[in-house]
């Protein structure tokens, strides 16, 4: 079958459309004809050799797909690795039936995005699932501030944010970018170029905060998304786009009783119950239509390249889906 294989830490310059063998599922594993794959930065990391114990190469990437079963089940799914491919075996809780209506791209677009968003507002404790509830849960409209949020989880975090009734502010590098987010529920657009986001979050919220900083920055960034929050407020940190440590305001942490969270969809995706909870709390959004994946672009797979390009310069919006 054809496959993209990563055959070196070179990026985009490192991936080969190769033949390699089918896999053969296991006892616990369904072969799926994948028709589609979601990129993440995740890809990116990994094809550069900065994904933290990400596989060496060569290695098939793709860690999302949507497709068909032998049983002729439409599926989507969560590999975490292999799903550039035309077959993938996926194990048990790994895959769920997709959505009626949905097309296999948009299937594609959902799992990382989506279970991650919805992770990320359980984390800040804003969720009656949540186990750990905020002091925030209370308010009539906790305010959450999502960074990259033209970005595939941001996208998603605005959508899921604004459905369950958060007040969202959001930063992004680009007028264009902020734009677009406003139909998705966007209240508070902030081009970080041109504006200070923790000046700008705190004239907007008269001084008070936000409840909550999704944070996949890292570096300054950590210490800055702290000064957004207000009393009580969590910071989660789930990603180092910037390539660096994350820094922390003490200070601040101190003076408004802060915490800071973390959040690995790699990690907390083998816990079925959880991902199952998310699934379940999601499912009347995506039968009534509300939450639906927002596909920037679509590629073959033959030009998987040019997708984590697109990544790499930070030209999307939204999902980029491989197609097959
Ligand atoms: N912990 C988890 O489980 C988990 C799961 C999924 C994703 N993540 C993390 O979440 C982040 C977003 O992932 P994604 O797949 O949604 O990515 P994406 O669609 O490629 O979005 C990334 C966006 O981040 C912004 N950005 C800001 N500073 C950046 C920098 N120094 N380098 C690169 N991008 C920068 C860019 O938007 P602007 O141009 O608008 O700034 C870029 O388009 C990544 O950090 C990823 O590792 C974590």
């Amino acid at each position: 079958m054809k496959a993209i294989v990563v055959t070196s830490h070179e990026g985009p310059a490192g991936l080969e459309l190769r033949d390699v063998p089918v896999p053969t599922p296991t006892a616990h594993e369904v072969l799926v004809q994948v028709e589609a794959v979601g990129v993440n930065f995740a890809d990116v990391l990994g094809a550069l050799g900065r994904y933290p114990a990400g596989p060496n190469p060569p290695y098939v990437m793709g860690r999302e797909f949507a497709g068909i079963t032998e049983e002729g089940q439409r599926v989507m799914g969560y590999a975490q690795q292999a799903a550039c491919a035309e077959y993938v075996a996926v194990a048990e809780g790994y895959y769920w039936p997709q959505p009626e209506g949905w097309s296999s791209s948009q299937c594609a677009a959902f799992p990382v995005n989506y279970l991650t968003a919805w992770l990320l507002y359980w984390k800040a404790g804003l969720l009656a699932e949540s186990i750990e509830p905020a002091a925030a849960r209370q308010k009539t409209r906790p305010r959450v501030l999502i960074h990259a949020a033209a970005g595939g989880v941001g996208t998603a975090a605005v959508q899921l944010g604004h459905i369950l009734g958060f007040e969202i502010f959001g930063t992004a590098s680009s007028p264009e970018k902020l734009d677009k987010l406003t139909p998705l529920g966007l209240d508070h657009g902030i081009d970080y170029k041109l504006d200070d986001y923790e000046e700008r979050i705190a004239k907007l919220t008269d001084g008070e905060g936000v409840d909550a900083a999704f944070d996949c920055l890292a570096g300054e960034h950590t210490a800055k998304s702290i000064g957004c929050l207000a009393e009580f407020g969590r910071v989660i940190l789930f990603g180092n786009a910037t390539g660096e440590r994350p820094r922390f305001n003490t200070s601040a942490m101190y003076a408004r009783s802060l915490s800071a969270h973390g959040l690995w969809l790699t990690k907390l995706s083998a816990n079925h119950a959880l991902i199952r909870q998310a699934l379940d709390s999601m499912s009347p959004y995506i039968r009534g239509g509300q939450l639906h994946p927002v596909i920037g672009a679509k590629f073959p797979i033959s030009a998987t390249a040019d997708a984590l390009r697109l990544l790499l310069e930070r030209k999307n919006f939204g999902k980029v889906v491989l197609t097959l």
